[in-house]
């Protein structure tokens, strides 16, 4: 699959793409454009012929943004992007500045670019499970599928299984997860006329006691300190009244020990 995929891309490559202007058929002018990947840079050009007024500019178009404008009177107009096709998938137009103005289409087309939304997806089980892949190039996917561990396809009317699909986005839902059928490693497959290409997401189902531990450790966790707190102030209570009670006696005392300390030296000098 990966070396069928790479063999599309590098002919894609060398792809001339059509062209499209508009006008009336039979007097309108002709564009040829082109779409050449040369050492990482992608070379898009338009090159016009047949009657046209005069050109006071071009300008290059992606969606609605004006990517390059010029105002030279030139039937060949390019347009450079650093890059490579897969990066900068989509249509362009290159606008001549005439009267009226004339556009060339350039698409730069490439096999689907998936990718998934999380690649690691964890559930509880019974709830539903929810797989996300998208596709942000262009042309838009034709087929999405999805299967698992390497099996066969998943399906629809399996009744478990529900896939929604268009063409930049694919969602699996797995209704009651179960933890022995559905932990595994899910791939979406997309198709469009330039290849193929997919992307994996690993599904873990857990308990619904797993759910429960954070919180349960938490409690444990209070239970614990409880009792610790609990049984030292306990203990700490009949210590703190010997303590008031001795409050009075406790210079004495250290005068006590004072003395003996002289005596055990006196006795130890002789
Ligand atoms: C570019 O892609 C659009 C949308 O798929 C299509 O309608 C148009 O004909 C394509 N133009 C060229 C020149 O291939
Ligand atoms: C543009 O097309 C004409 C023929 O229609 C050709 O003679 C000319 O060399 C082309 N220009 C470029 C820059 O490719
Ligand atoms: C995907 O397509 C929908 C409509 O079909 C569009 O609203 C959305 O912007 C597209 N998303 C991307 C990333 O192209
Ligand atoms: C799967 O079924 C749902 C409804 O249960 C439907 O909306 C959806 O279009 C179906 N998807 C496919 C790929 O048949």
């Amino acid at each position: 699959m990966a070396a069928g995929a790479a063999g599309s891309r590098a002919l894609l490559a060398l792809l001339v793409v059509g062209a499209m202007a508009a006008g009336a058929a039979g007097t309108s002018p002709d564009i040829k454009a082109h779409v050449a990947e040369d050492s990482g840079k992608l070379v898009l050009t338009c090159n016009m012929s047949g009657p046209y007024s005069t050109i006071k500019g071009h300008e290059w178009v992606h969606g609605d943004k004006v990517l390059q404008e010029d105002e030279t009177d030139s039937a060949f107009t390019s347009y450079t992007i650093e890059g490579k096709m897969e990066e900068h998938s989509g249509m362009y137009e290159c606008v001549y500045k005439t009267s009226p103005e004339i556009r060339g289409q350039v698409n730069i087309s490439v096999a689907p670019q998936v990718t998934a939304y999380k690649k690691s997806e964890h559930g509880n089980e019974g709830d539903t499970g929810v797989l996300t892949c998208k596709n942000p190039s262009f042309p838009p996917v034709t087929t999405w599928s999805w299967s698992k561990n390497g099996e066969s396809d998943l399906q629809n009317a399996s009744g478990r299984y529900i896939i929604k699909s268009s063409g930049n986005k694919t969602e699996l839902r797995i209704l009651k997860l179960n933890i022995e059928e559905d932990t595994g490693d899910y791939r979406c497959n997309a198709v469009n006329s330039y290849g193929s290409g997919d992307a994996t997401v690993n599904l873990r189902v857990r308990s619904r006691l797993a759910a429960l531990w954070p919180f349960l450790g938490i409690v444990a966790e209070v239970l614990v300190l409880v009792t610790i707190i609990f049984i030292y102030e306990k203990r700490r209570k009949p210590d703190e009244v010997l303590d008031d009670d001795d409050g009075g006696s406790a210079p004495l005392k250290s005068n006590a020990t004072n003395h003996k300390d002289k005596n055990v030296r006196q006795r130890n000098a002789n």
